[in-house]
């Protein structure tokens, strides 16, 4: 069977990325996710940390309802004017240069793809940012068979924040046999 497209800003991000040498863009199957969020809220305030060269911007945008806006942040400069211009003809999508910080002034958000910035380093601070109701969605992690989850032989103690958070249901969503991403909803 023939591979699903890709929408078009996420392989123009793609070639971006290509050409500046950025590797950090999130895989299709995180887009996917990130693009059912995005469309699970379709008057909603989206946002992303680490921008990169717009990848995990485009799939956010691939779902992004007529009502909605979606902010992202990167604070390496060259990489946040490239990715802009993927954007450019569409003012519903912000662009922001700088620390992960200045996405604060719009929150709070229904949909939080934290992937640079913030989810090391403040995690209390990034689950302060998501409005009721709002999706968190954090990638990068490995598959762990044990609770609570370990990495490198030492429990995996960002994951198990995020997993055991009382203010939110959270569940790991396997992305490929050796990929996870975390999942997350703020309660009301
Ligand atoms: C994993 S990559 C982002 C990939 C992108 N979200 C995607 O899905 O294609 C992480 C990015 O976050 C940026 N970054 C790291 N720390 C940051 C911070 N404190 N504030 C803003 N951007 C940050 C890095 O420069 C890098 O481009």
């Amino acid at each position: 069977m023939a591979e699903r497209a890709v929408p078009e800003r996420v392989a123009a991000a793609e070639r971006l990325a290509s050409v500046m040498g950025f590797k950090k863009s999130c895989i299709p199957e995180v887009g996917r996710l990130l693009a059912l969020a995005s469309a699970a809220k379709p008057q909603g305030t989206i946002a992303e940390s680490g921008t990169g060269s717009g990848v995990g911007t485009a799939w956010l945008h691939s779902g992004l309802g007529v009502g909605a806006r979606l902010v992202t942040v990167e604070r390496d400069e060259e990489l946040a004017r490239r990715a802009a211009g993927v954007f450019a003809d569409d003012e519903r999508v912000s662009v922001l240069t700088g620390d992960w910080r200045l996405l604060e002034q719009h929150a709070p958000f229904d949909v939080f793809f934290c992937d640079g910035g913030g989810k090391r380093d403040d995690p209390q601070g990034v689950v302060d940012q998501l409005a009721p109701g709002g999706l968190l969605i954090l990638d990068d992690f490995t598959p762990s068979l044990h609770w609570p989850p370990r990495f490198e032989g030492a429990v995996d103690e960002l994951r198990h924040f995020y997993l055991t958070h009382p203010d939110l249901d959270a569940a790991e969503v396997l992305t490929t046999p050796a990929s996870s991403m975390v999942m997350a909803a703020r309660r009301l």
